[in-house]
């Protein structure tokens, strides 16, 4: 080993994509001879995996930054990198390197050409390559030694009006069948036995006509997988072949995350999430009948651009006629370059919190409900 082996932290933020992404890329700093610390304090590079669905979470990775006030090296890394590209140097002269979620792999390179503090300073960035090399997931690098998240595409071409995925991860990429079950029969024999397959929309899966419920059954009938899970399911593309999938397969999680976002129609046009209020219960009635001991859960936005109070209350009556077994609520926060940035952000902050704690509190006495009634 080399004695000059550079330590590095990383702090993970947002989604179970970039639960795995700081996993892979943990996984291939170690392969080059980096160590990766337990904790900030021996480390000389801190990388911060980041996300930007939501302003909130960019504002707390900058405070965060400036907490170290130029004791560390820094690195952004993964979609705030995307989003602010070499701009990221001017918002904070302390960042040093950024890197984009598609340009992970060239990490370790990167950070072989970054120099200690105080002597020439470089600023690097990496934000330009559309697809990831196949072999980052194949690392055989997972922090639990039970349970794995497995990438099964990348991307998303949905543009729903308000999300910044579409332009900080790119379109929507599959990966091939085959390579997806090497790694989880790789992670099998390194007695992984749990596993979730990830993608912003698994159900349009889709690799040579191999489809995601041909997947489900190919993965399931894996020897030595326990359990399979699977997320997230988009309303537009979910249905019955996916519920009976849920049904069948009985390593199978049977619970479904479908995020609903809106129960007013208008709004579900503007954000344009490709179904209406209509559509989804007759989805949810379909998974109810098909799937009989299975649980729901889903996201939700308030505080859309231009939702009307009428609006708000159709979302409730919504949550309440369904009946969620859980749901994540979150404020609607305007982000760049998303069409819905290009509309007055025009429900007040008040207004957005008052929302937000209403379907909170509604969503709470639901959930404790359904626990009561074992459901
Ligand atoms: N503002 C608020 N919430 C958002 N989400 C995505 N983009 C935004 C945004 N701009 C929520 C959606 C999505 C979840 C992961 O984050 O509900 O399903
Ligand atoms: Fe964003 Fe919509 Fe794609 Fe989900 S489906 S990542 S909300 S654009």
């Amino acid at each position: 080993m080399k004695a000059d082996k550079k330590k590095v932290f990383i702090r993970s933020f947002g989604c179970q994509m970039n639960v795995r992404d700081s996993e892979i890329i943990q996984g291939i700093l170690q392969k080059n001879g980096y160590s990766v610390c337990e904790n900030d304090q021996n480390a000389e590079i801190i990388i911060f995996n980041t996300c930007s669905v939501r302003k909130q979470a960019e504002d707390r990775v900058w405070s965060l930054i400036g907490s170290y006030k130029g004791s560390k090296i820094i690195g952004l890394v993964g979609c705030m990198a995307q989003n602010y590209k070499d701009k990221a140097f001017l918002r904070d002269e302390d960042v040093s390197f950024v890197v984009g979620p598609q340009d992970i792999h060239k990490l370790p390179e990167i950070l072989a050409r970054i120099q200690p503090k105080g002597l020439l300073e470089r600023k690097i960035w990496e934000v330009d390559n559309l697809n990831r090399p196949e072999e980052i997931y194949h690392t055989g690098f997972y922090q639990n030694p039970n349970h794995a998240y497995v990438v099964i595409s990348e991307g998303c071409s949905n543009f729903c009006s308000y999300c910044v995925v579409p332009y900080v991860r790119g379109p929507l990429r599959h990966r091939q069948k085959e390579k997806i079950l090497n790694e989880i029969e790789a992670a099998i024999s390194q007695g992984i036995t749990s596993f979730t397959l990830l993608g912003q929309n698994v159900n349009s899966y889709l690799d040579d006509g191999f489809n995601f419920t041909e997947l489900l059954k190919e993965v399931n009938a894996l020897k030595g997988l326990k359990k399979l899970g699977f997320f997230t399911s988009h309303p537009k593309d979910a249905g019955i072949a996916t519920f009976k999938a849920i049904r069948d397969l009985e390593k199978l999680d049977k619970t479904l995350h479908l995020p609903l976002q809106s129960g007013s129609d208008r709004v579900l046009k503007l954000m344009n999430r490709g179904y209406n209020s209509k559509e989804y219960v007759a989805l949810i009635e379909n998974y109810r009948k098909i799937v009989k001991d299975g649980s729901l859960t889903t996201d939700i936005i308030v505080g859309f651009p231009t939702e009307t109070d009428k609006e708000f209350k159709e979302t409730c009556d919504l949550i309440k006629k369904i009946g969620f077994n859980a749901a994540y609520i979150f404020k609607y926060s305007p982000r760049p370059q998303t069409e819905a940035a290009k509309m007055v952000d025009s429900v007040e902050r008040q207004e957005k919190e008052k929302r937000h704690k209403y379907v909170l509190d509604l969503q709470r006495k639901i959930s404790n409900k359904l626990k009561k009634e074992n459901k």
